[in-house]
């Protein structure tokens, strides 16, 4: 940033104060896929969006959600109570967060990742749902289907010890046979393939209680689509983000889910990947069945199978 470019904020900044214009508002920094989801998120908690500002120039005077996006030096002198960073590269969120400092900015700047962290509610209600199946004794195995590094693995092996948890991936990314135009411009082959067996297994808490299978889901199951298998779970993570495995997962686990147990469903309000949301809708219709929303950054959802418990 040059000199002259401080220099006009500072003027806007003091013209705007005179007259008494504080925004007070909230601006987000980064007005694509991450910046549209923290919006829906901030605006169903009641908190009030101005505008959005992005270093994307085809992107200024723009509109997004009915908002305007600006340039950094153009929000900075509307002088927003809080900058939201919707980037998801946390190198950008800090230089981002450097040059917002650097330009005068005062209010708070609040990091996605730092978000994240903080409010990981797909997390919290994991920790929920575990103690309701143990209170309810409800039986069964865990399961995940899309691991990716095992992040969100690593919890649910943690919040269980004593029951088997299947995980079930490529571990080499999205499969091109399940790419769709409904599954949006971010679905593309090998997304995710940074990852490896046997990195997911170096964090898990309890290796011996993990069972890894590895492959092309459905196909993965293996001896476990047979109809004789017994097999049933109490909790399953279903989060592959495309439509074709979310179904496959759907129709998989669902009728194998011991009553009272739980399938948490990622990506269910998802801007960035509609497929999984759509899968969910019409196995629901299908099934007579109904999600309940939660809002978090994943835009997660979670089906209950009725019945069962003590
Ligand atoms: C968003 S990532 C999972 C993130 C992980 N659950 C977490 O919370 O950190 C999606 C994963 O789904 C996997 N996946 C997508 N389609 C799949 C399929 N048909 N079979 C197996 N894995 C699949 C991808 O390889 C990718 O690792």
């Amino acid at each position: 940033m040059g000199t002259a470019m401080i220099s006009v904020v500072t003027a806007a900044r003091k013209k705007t104060s005179k007259a008494g214009q504080r925004m007070n508002g909230i601006v987000i920094f980064g007005a694509g896929q991450a910046g549209m989801t923290l919006y829906r998120l901030l605006q169903r908690g009641g908190r009030r969006v101005e505008a959005f500002a992005d270093n994307n120039r085809l992107l200024w005077h723009t509109q997004k959600e009915g908002l305007p996006v600006l340039p950094m030096e153009e929000v900075l002198a509307l002088e927003p109570e809080e900058i939201y960073v919707a980037v998801v590269n946390e190198t950008a969120q800090k230089e981002i967060q450097m040059l917002l400092a650097e330009q005068g900015y005062e209010g708070r700047i609040i990091l996605l990742s730092d978000l994240k962290k903080r409010y990981n509610i797909r997390l919290a209600t994991a920790r929920l749902l575990a103690e309701e199946i143990r209170r309810r004794r409800v039986p069964g195995d865990i399961a995940e289907l899309g691991v990716y590094q095992g992040a969100f693995a690593e919890e649910l092996n943690r919040l269980f010890p004593d029951r088997t948890l299947y995980l079930f991936d490529t571990f080499s990314g999205f499969d091109e046979r399940d790419i769709q135009a409904a599954d949006g411009k971010m679905a593309q082959p090998g997304r995710f393939s940074d990852t490896s067996v046997q990195a997911v297994m170096a964090r898990m808490p309890y290796p011996e209680k993990t069972v890894i299978r590895q492959g092309y889901f459905p196909d993965s199951l293996g001896e476990m689509a047979a109809e004789t298998y017994e097999g049933r779970f109490a909790l399953v993570s279903l989060d592959t983000d495309l439509y074709q495995p979310t179904m496959a997962g759907l129709s998989y686990f669902y009728s194998r889910v011991s009553p009272g147990g739980y399938i948490l469903l990622d990506d269910y309000n998802s801007p960035q990947f509609p497929g999984a949301g759509k899968a969910v809708q019409e196995f629901c219709e299908r099934e007579g069945l109904s999600v309940v929303p939660l809002c978090d950054l994943h835009g997660t959802a979670v089906l209950a199978k009725y019945g069962g418990g003590q």
